[in-house]
């Protein structure tokens, strides 16, 4: 078998046999599978087990020890252009001094060093990825001003301004309150709708996602594994990832969500939906296109 035999043009991201030393240390082995065009996949798992390590071996900024890693047709890297990236600690890589509006455009001139004179066609386009992230109106703000919210859209803005055909966020709903989280999920949904977008994000919360994940890479045991999302909820496959009792439920749509179990005691994240919630959450996403918005 070749590597390159068994890549299907519908395919993303590719791993063949691929594994990541750090520093000496492995941290993960045997990733083999593959990512579908147009999917929304999930990575899960604890932390330390390699999950930003897998996006940046995907931007091929780390290398693999073994393997290989192919994105959008290409070796990892190659089509870093076409990627949209908004990193774990996106706000502590940024440049407070600049405004909302310099930072997304920033996403279509590459660089903050040097004078470069900005088109009127750019000055559009950054309008555009701020509008589609609800920042309208705060183009002059800087990013000292913005609350940390407010900043994490500006680097979605920055990532989605160049119309990535791959969109890659690191924890995106990390220090998000439940409304953002809900207004993150819904932009998300409409990349994926309206342009294609091929969407990866880490998560650790799986049930705000669910509407519109349809897979997941999830690392356990120093492995990854991809499963199309109807095949990765199982109780014990995430009770084992998570280190900690999950159950999945099923509502009457027969949308399943994952929760920590009832018996769950003390200082274990808990799920902070109600099932109202939960279940008027669901009503759209799944039935991508035909649902109502909201
Ligand atoms: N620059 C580095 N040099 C050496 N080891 C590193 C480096 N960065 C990360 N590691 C190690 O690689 C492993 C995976 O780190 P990574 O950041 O990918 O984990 P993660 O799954 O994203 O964790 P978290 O949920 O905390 O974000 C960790 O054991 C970490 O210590
Ligand atoms: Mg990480």
């Amino acid at each position: 078998m070749t590597i390159h035999s068994t890549q299907r043009s519908d395919d993303c991201i590719v791993f063949r046999d691929a594994a990541v030393t750090r520093g000496g240390r492995l941290i993960w082995q045997h990733g083999d599978f593959a990512i579908p065009q147009g999917s929304v996949t999930a990575i899960v798992g604890t932390n330390g087990t390699g999950k930003t390590t897998m996006m940046m071996a995907e931007l091929g900024l780390v290398p693999l020890s073994h393997g290989s890693v192919t994105v959008l047709g290409k070796p990892a890297g190659a089509m870093n252009r076409q990627i949209g990236y908004v990193p774990q600690s996106y706000a502590a890589d940024i440049d407070a001094n600049l405004t909302a509006e310099q930072s997304v455009l920033l996403g279509l001139t590459g660089t903050r060093f040097g004078i470069r004179p900005v088109t009127k066609t750019q000055r559009q386009e950054a309008a555009q990825a701020m509008r589609f992230v609800g920042l309208e109106g705060k183009e002059r703000y800087r990013l000292s001003e913005m609350s940390g919210g407010m900043r994490q859209r500006v680097a979605i803005a920055q990532a989605l301004v160049c119309r990535p055909r791959l969109l890659m966020l690191d924890e995106p709903l990390a220090n998000l309150d439940l409304a953002s989280q809900h207004a993150l999920v819904h932009v998300l949904a409409r990349l994926n709708r309206e342009y294609g977008m091929t969407i990866q994000m880490v998560a650790h919360d799986l049930n705000m996602l669910l509407p519109i994940l349809t897979g997941a890479v999830y690392l356990l045991d120093g492995h990854p594994h991809y499963s199309a999302m109807n095949e990765v909820l199982d109780s014990d496959l995430l009770t084992h990832l998570y280190g900690t009792r999950v159950q999945v439920v099923t509502t009457p749509q027969g949308d399943m969500f994952v929760t920590p179990s009832p018996d769950q005691t003390g200082d274990a994240p808990v799920d902070t939906h109600t099932a109202a919630e939960v279940v008027a959450f669901h009503h759209h996403g799944a039935e991508a296109g035909a649902g109502r918005e909201d």
